[in-house]
């Protein structure tokens, strides 16, 4: 039940398959540890889970074609996998979230971190969210001002962590027109490899497929989590003193003070990209994706972990934050 393979065991665990069953158990445990779990693609357990395991098995996806011109609201239960909804949407023609294909996880924790990829954010489609307070059981929706996303972040990692449980995810997708984002290089590259001037949405979603699987590892061969850490933010003055001792240091313009890093290039730099340490490692086609190759503990991966924090922090004067949660 997570992607890196780690072994652990759960104290206790329940599935959930509706709101209504959710809120009445949140009546009945009132005071207990609970660990709400997902798709299990972004967290490492480094330990067995002394709580309530919730599994989210919140199904269904409702959709309404709006009033506003080549616009419909789909309506979707949080334990849908995400990469199914994507393909559900790509079936049915409704454009906005092609480039997401192939991104493990569930529905609900996509607004968690706000997941991205190929120049595509869920918070360009997301429209608001139903969650159940952990607290009080009763139902709360947030809007996308509410939800305050930012890169692999919203309120659901600072102040309202821990204390919603998401059940339902609504998004307004297009149903004609679409607008294709297709700037992201390796998508340009892609189409026209395979010689594809007009794409569809169904092309696009095809050339994110192939780019993933050709530089990440599918979880369900090598365990692995995505991208391990963020790609940190540094001062443009920080910036240009690394330019001067490495010339071809990659980045993203944020703002006039701020500039992004890539970390995979900083851990690639710092010697690791292929490395393996027993069954922990790093991958070698993406340097910032840790893989477990069989029998790796979660305490070897976050020790892997720490190691590339030091010897970034120490070459870079970086300190490199996870993006994934670790337990
Ligand atoms: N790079 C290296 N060596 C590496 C990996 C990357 O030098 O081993 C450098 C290259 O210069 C490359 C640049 O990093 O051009 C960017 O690499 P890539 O396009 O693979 O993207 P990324 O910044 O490493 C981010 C997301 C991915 C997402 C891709 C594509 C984060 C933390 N990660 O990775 O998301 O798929 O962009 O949009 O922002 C995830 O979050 O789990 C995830 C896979």
């Amino acid at each position: 039940m997570n992607t890196f393979g780690i072994e652990a065991k759960a104290s206790e665990f329940v599935e959930v398959h509706s709101e209504d069953e959710l809120i009445k158990l949140l009546k009945e445990v009132n005071t207990k540890a609970l660990f709400i779990l997902s798709g299990g693609s972004n967290m490492l357990l480094t330990k067995d889970i002394d709580a309530l395991v919730i599994h989210n098995k919140i199904k269904g996806i409702h959709s309404e074609i709006l009033a506003e011109e080549n616009k419909v609201l789909l309506s979707v239960g949080s334990g849908e996998n995400w990469h199914d909804f994507v393909q559900y949407c790509i079936h049915k023609d409704y454009g906005g979230i092609e480039n997401l294909s192939l991104i493990p996880g569930y529905v609900g924790s996509a607004p968690i971190q706000n997941i991205g990829a190929y120049g595509v954010e869920l918070k360009d489609t997301f429209y608001n969210c139903d969650a159940v307070e952990i607290k009080s059981a009763k139902k709360v929706t947030f809007s996308k001002e509410d939800c305050d996303f930012g890169y692999r972040d919203s309120i659901f990692k600072n102040g309202a962590k821990n204390k919603y449980i998401i059940t339902q995810v609504r998004f307004i997708l297009s149903t004609a027109n679409h607008n294709l984002n297709i700037h992201y290089g390796a998508i340009k590259s892609e189409l026209e490899n395979k010689g594809i001037i007009n794409p569809k949405i169904r092309d696009i979603s095809e050339a994110v497929i192939t780019i993933r699987k050709s530089k990440l590892p599918d979880p369900n061969e090598i365990g692995n989590s995505g991208s391990f850490f963020k790609n940190p933010v540094i001062k443009v003055s920080h910036f240009n003193t690394l330019r001067e001792k490495y010339p071809e240091i990659p980045s993203y313009p944020i703002d006039k003070k701020n500039i992004k890093v890539p970390a995979g290039w900083l851990i690639e730099k710092s010697g690791f990209k292929g490395k393996r340490w027993g069954d922990a490692g790093v991958h070698h086609k993406q340097a910032l994706v840790l893989v477990n190759y069989g029998n790796a503990s979660g305490k070897e991966i976050k020790e892997l972990a720490e190691k590339i924090q030091k010897t970034v922090k120490s070459n870079f004067d970086i300190a490199l934050e996870t993006e994934v949660n670790i337990f």
